[in-house]
């Protein structure tokens, strides 16, 4: 799980894991910061441990350290957990199918950074967030699954902030949850059901 601030994404991953007994295991977490509290998370946890400094080298030096030591651990999956460096194409082609995101909006809307301020000022009724699968081009990826919410005439910026997070904690787990149990899988770029009954992207709709 790549990281890079304060991990609450991870942690729901790593509680989903333990309350489902699901058949993931988050092997490592790497963090572009070394202050992200995110790693403070993952130690008390017992999992290992990296930090990968983005300050002060070029873009091509980090990638490279970075998709070393991901290579090295060998994953089935990497997940973006709040990591705020976009990823190389280099790197990017040396994990085909394994690499997924979460994004705090319904893409294809509001690629990109301020995501809520846009939905606000766009005076939208509905947000929420994406996991997709990523590829070079930024937050294009196929989605394989939204939590999706109604933004309520009396909601404020803070609070679809506060809705967004709380459907992020349950998307995610969901959707790592199915890609380790085959459920769903990535081939090709391509998101594939493994059975008629589930539908992609998966729907999760704030009751
Ligand atoms: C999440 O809102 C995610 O959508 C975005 O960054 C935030 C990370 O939060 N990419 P956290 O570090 O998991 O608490």
């Amino acid at each position: 799980i790549l990281i890079s601030g304060n991990g609450t994404n991870l942690q729901a991953i790593i509680d989903h894991q333990k309350t489902h007994q699901s058949l993931y295991e988050v092997d490592a977490v790497i963090s572009n910061n070394p202050d992200a509290f995110g790693l403070t998370r993952a130690k008390q946890e017992n999992i290992k441990t990296f930090v990968t400094p983005s300050k002060n080298i070029t873009k091509d030096l980090f990638s490279t350290q970075l998709c070393q030591l991901v290579s090295a651990l060998n994953p089935d999956l990497i997940v973006l957990a709040g990591f705020m460096k976009i990823l190389s194409p280099a790197f990017i082609k040396s994990f085909p199918d394994k690499i997924i995101n979460i994004h705090p909006s319904l893409l294809p809307k509001y690629k990109g950074l301020r995501t809520h301020e846009r939905v606000m000022e766009n005076n939208e009724k509905i947000h929420g967030a994406t996991v997709h699968h990523v590829t070079e081009e930024l937050d294009a990826g196929e989605i394989i699954g939204q939590f999706i919410f109604k933004i309520e005439n009396n909601d404020n910026l803070d609070m679809i902030i506060k809705k967004v997070h709380q459907g992020e904690r349950l998307l995610f787990p969901k959707i790592i949850e199915m890609l380790s149990n085959q459920s769903i899988k990535i081939e090709d770029g391509k998101v594939i059901s493994q059975s008629n009954e589930i539908k992609v992207p998966i729907n999760l709709l704030a009751p």
